[in-house]
């Protein structure tokens, strides 16, 4: 038998099925680049089709790849350029060609793909030298959460040397990051065994940035308790309000304690490329590692992060593995050998791409427009008397801002009916956070599609359904 005769190769629809597809995505990137007034919302026969039984025989493919392009069309697209939620991606065209050459050929970067594998270091590279971190080494993951594990269990490796095979046995690890680190480092010390107990949430100062005073005075007590400190965690830009912790400061306190000092830049280390914001992340330069997603602020689909560190032997000595069905050829470590996870799909392309078709500039001036976006819808709000700010200017892209209405008995009820109601509205796309005790909109600008337009728009939507606070309680 023929394998065509199987069933599973789309034999001579190939190029109908190929061209249907290029025009569904042709009309999508035309209609993100412009926002559109309301979301899609499933329709009746859509949610038959979802919660049909397991199909036996297939149907034609060109009815799927339609039916598909229904199910994006009704779902939450962070392409969309008012899609404010969040920190979302921008799917950007050539990282979506990537994935699907990346995905078509399928290299497994577990193992030397040959050229592929070459174009990771290469963008690992390329990725340092546009953060202006002087990565050793590096490797891509599913997610910022991944890298974050990634980082601190080769923190954990340096610190207590031996930990992976022998555990902890006498030792009380701890770990140090400020109150408003994302909830991946404390999810990192729960697997890693370091435990979530064991985590020193730091206070912030007015600015929301971690106090390096504070830590210091931490690491004192806990090092004369006789604790061992695994890893000092730096935000830069926290995922609440976009604060960026002080690098240069905490990088003394880490050299004082001997402790390995990890850069959390998920959201925000790709302003750090950026001339009016690069003073923010001084002192990169002498952290120990960092964790960058591509899919957020490098604007390239899901799923695409990537952890580089310093010194390239840490990744290895607490991943390296010798087994007999993967032999290090040449001495050299495979891939595998520095990850967390082991089959691996080709996600270096598509930043690989983003580099090579639009060049390093292109993604500062996109970085650039939104942080200017973020310091435009600050100034605008302080001008409308119905609503207020966080007291500090954003230092990134984020700007939390709420409804005050007068005689409103309770604004945080106003200010969640009023994120609930912009939703329902369709026109723009804003999540709501709580900041000390009080519910905020809070936008996050990283799609290079968002103009200022629809920044105003965000304002006068958020205006026009919040400005009575009886309509949306009753
Ligand atoms: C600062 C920070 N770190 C880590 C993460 C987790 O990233 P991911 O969702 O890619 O796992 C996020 C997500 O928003 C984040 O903002």
């Amino acid at each position: 038998m023929d394998y065509d005769e199987i069933g599973l190769s789309l034999g001579d629809q190939r190029e109908a099925a190929l061209a249907r597809t290029a025009q569904h995505v042709l009309t999508a990137w035309q209609e993100f680049d412009t926002a559109r007034e309301h979301e899609s919302l499933p329709s009746e026969a859509l949610h038959q089709l979802l919660t049909a039984p397991l199909p036996s025989e297939g149907i034609n493919v060109l009815d799927v790849i339609d039916q598909a392009v229904e199910v994006l069309d009704s779902s939450l697209a962070q392409s969309r350029p008012r899609y404010f939620a969040f920190i979302g991606s921008s799917g950007l065209e050539v990282g979506a060609l990537a994935d699907l050459l990346a995905h078509s050929y399928d290299p497994n970067l577990a193992v030397d793909a040959g050229a592929a594998t070459e174009l990771e270091w290469q963008a690992v590279s390329w990725l340092a030298q546009f953060i202006g971190f002087p990565a050793e080494t590096g490797t891509f993951t599913s997610g910022g959460t991944i890298s974050n594990i990634t980082a601190l269990a080769s923190a954990r490796e340096a610190a207590i040397p031996g930990a992976r095979e022998r555990g902890f046995r006498h030792i009380r690890p701890t770990l140090y990051c400020s109150t408003e680190a994302h909830y991946s480092i404390t999810r990192a010390a729960e697997v890693l065994g370091i435990g979530s107990a064991n985590v020193r949430a730091i206070d912030i100062d007015d600015q929301r940035r971690m106090r390096a005073d504070v830590l210091r005075e931490q690491l004192q007590r806990d090092v004369a308790n006789g604790h061992t400190p695994v890893a000092i965690v730096a935000t830069t830009g926290t995922t609440l309000t976009g604060a960026v912790d002080p690098i240069e400061q905490l990088a003394d306190v880490a050299e004082e304690f001997g402790v390995w000092l990890h850069v959390d830049g998920a959201y925000g280390v790709p302003a750090a490329a950026v001339a009016g914001r690069a003073y923010l992340f001084a002192g990169l330069d002498r952290v120990n590692s960092v964790t960058v997603d591509c899919h957020k602020w490098m604007f390239v689909p899901k799923a695409c992060s990537a952890v580089l560190v310093r010194d390239a032997a840490s990744l290895a000595k607490v991943f390296a593995h010798d087994e007999a069905y993967m032999p290090h050829a040449g001495g050299h470590y495979n891939a595998v050998d520095i990850t967390l996870e082991y089959s691996r799909p080709f996600r270096a392309l598509k930043l690989w791409m983003l580099f090579s078709t639009h060049g390093a500039n292109a993604v500062r001036t996109a970085i650039e427009r939104n942080c200017d976006q973020a310091q435009m819808l600050f100034d605008w709000i302080q001008s409308r008397p119905l609503f207020e700010t966080l007291s500090s200017r954003p230092q990134l892209s984020i700007v939390p801002f709420r409804a005050v209405v007068a005689d409103c008995p309770d604004p945080d009820i106003h200010n969640d009916a009023l994120c609930a109601a912009i939703q329902r509205d369709g026109r723009v796309y804003v999540s709501p956070a709580t900041i000390d005790g009080h519910v905020w909109l809070r936008p996050c600008f990283t799609n290079f599609r968002t103009t200022s337009d629809d920044v105003s728009t965000l304002l006068d939507v958020a205006q026009e359904l919040g400005a009575d606070c009886g309509v949306l309680h009753s």
